[in-house]
């Protein structure tokens, strides 16, 4: 259930450098329509709680840290996200939940389909009932 997505740094003397490029769907199985970040979450707060039925999204920790819990249903993974050089690919019906951000954490994420709150799935045994069909 954990795929990454590996991302090239470019880094130098000077410091890291990563480039996201439309076109670059063999590394992202996708053609990204949005991207969004997380940043300066509170203290303690957790995210997330909830399934797309449709979209599909790479999560990149570009500072910080945070945990990544996916669950497709039947599994449930915890992921600690750190690497800004590896993206987390979050397939369609899967459960997220994001937990312990670091204060500096920015999580970048990359997304096949511009923001539609009907794609969501926010109740858990709603999804469980439809991942497990
Ligand atoms: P939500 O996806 O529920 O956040 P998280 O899963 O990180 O806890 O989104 C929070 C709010 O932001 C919600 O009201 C919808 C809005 N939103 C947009 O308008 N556009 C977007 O691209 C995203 C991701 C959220």
């Amino acid at each position: 259930m954990i795929k990454w997505v590996d991302f090239q740094s470019l880094g130098d003397e000077r410091g890291d450098l990563v480039a996201i490029e439309i076109g670059m769907e063999k590394a992202v199985p996708f053609e990204i329509k949005r991207v969004y970040y997380i940043y300066r979450t509170a203290e303690g707060v957790s995210r997330g709680y909830h399934a797309h039925r449709n979209l599909k999204q790479v999560a990149i920790c570009v500072s910080g840290k945070c945990r990544m819990v996916l669950d497709n249903g039947r599994k449930r993974e915890n992921i600690w996200m750190s690497n800004p050089t590896k993206g987390l690919l979050i397939e369609s019906m899967t459960w997220r939940e994001m937990h312990d951000f670091s204060d500096d954490c920015v999580l970048v994420v990359l997304a096949s389909e511009h923001y539609d709150e009907s794609d969501y799935i926010r109740d858990y045994q709603a999804f469980l009932r439809l991942a497990t069909i």
